[in-house]
């Protein structure tokens, strides 16, 4: 079994050195290789996702990713900036299937902005599609009019697009999870404005003829926003595209305390999948060493359930990341009052230690 190891930028090379010393502690056997990605390799190589690197990820039975990203690169063209590398890994691989959990640990109740009744025992499984929609769809660019009435372009635009099999197996992947947990899902879409959710939407209800024993509802994007907010707790599996899924499970995560405790992972049909915490690269502390390394290691554990069918370490690592809380541990995005504040370092110690 080989991991890929791909920590990017800011504070993505932190978190990630803290999972890996996890993933060694485990004492399994699988190797490791790790490359640069993002802006870091770009200042190496000029390019993002370099050819090494993603023949390293298409090589590899798993990957872990940490973050991409810095305001510093906004002014390079578009196909040489940071994100290019995860958009380009998601899109070479097909990770099509995006698992975002948004789950509240009790702990860290008192961290959500939102009352604890509404938070407490939230967990959500937001299931978004990952290589589609508008992210990806042609054509795309800006144009200038022929008089040149301005300096630059005068229009832009992007194209929103899905195929019938890209919803299909999107759908599927919804009601198998939903099998496995409380029998819900709820399809978020635009239907009442955009051909393509109207297309998504009559393409839901059709695959779910095939899954009776499991619930089926629908809702318009900027309704789900509001009850994400309103009334969490009504969420079970929630699926829905490229871009609205992007929105609502940063919407989502907060719900929880901490976007900083999030793992998440994309899959594709094959189960090979790149595990990302769902946060980003935050330049603004990279370096201060504060920044929470829990989702990243909460990745590793998912990776090992996912791709490399290792459970019961999975279960370890989830176990302790409990138990770390529990004892009190906070990093800065956490902490609160009565808690003990720690760094990124210390907290993977921390879970080194509750680990044995
Ligand atoms: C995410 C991120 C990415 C996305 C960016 C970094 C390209 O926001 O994984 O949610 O928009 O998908
Ligand atoms: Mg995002």
């Amino acid at each position: 079994m080989k991991i890929a190891i791909l920590p990017g930028d800011g504070i993505g090379t932190e978190i990630v050195a803290e999972a890996v010393k996890v993933l060694e502690a485990l004492d399994l056997k699988f190797e490791m290789e790790q490359a640069l990605v993002g802006g870091a390799a770009y200042e190496a190589h000029g390019h993002p996702l370099p050819e090494s690197t993603l023949n390293l990820a298409k090589q590899a039975d798993a990957i872990l990713f940490g973050a991409v990203g810095d305001w510093k690169y906004d002014k390079l063209d578009r196909p040489l900036r940071p994100e290019q590398a995860i958009l380009g890994l998601r899109k070479n691989l097909g990770l099509f299937a995006n698992f975002r959990p948004a789950i509240c640990y009790e702990e860290l109740v008192g961290a959500s902005s939102l009352k604890p009744e509404l938070v407490s025992g939230l967990d959500i499984l937001i299931i978004r599609e990952l290589t589609g929609d508008i992210y990806f769809g042609q054509p795309r660019g800006r144009r200038i009019s022929p008089d040149g009435a301005f300096a630059g372009a005068d229009e832009a635009f992007d194209t929103m697009r899905y195929t019938r099999p890209e919803v299909e197996r999107i759908a599927r992947v919804a009601f198998e999870a939903a099998r496995k947990r409380s029998k819900r899902v709820t399809s978020v879409d635009k239907a009442n404005v955009l051909e393509t959710f109207q297309f998504w939407k009559d393409i839901v209800i059709e695959v779910h003829k095939d899954y009776p024993d499991v619930a089926l509802d629908h809702m318009y994007v900027d309704n789900a926003a509001m009850q994400l907010v309103k009334e969490p707790k009504r969420f079970d599996v929630v699926v829905t595209g490229n871009m609205f899924g992007d929105i609502l499970s940063d919407e989502a995560s907060m719900l929880t305390g901490s976007i900083g405790m999030l793992p998440s992972a994309s899959l594709n049909t094959q189960n090979q999948g790149l595990y990302e915490p769902s946060h980003g690269s935050a330049p603004d502390i990279a370096g201060k060493g504060i920044a929470n390394p829990l989702a990243t290691i909460l990745s590793a554990a998912m990776m090992l359930r996912f791709s490399l069918n290792q459970t019961e370490a999975a279960d370890r690592i989830e176990a302790a990341v409990k138990k770390v809380l529990a004892q009190g541990f906070r990093t800065a995005d956490i902490y609160s009052p009565g808690t003990q504040k720690v760094s990124t370092a210390q907290m993977g110690q921390a879970v080194l230690k509750a680990l044995a």
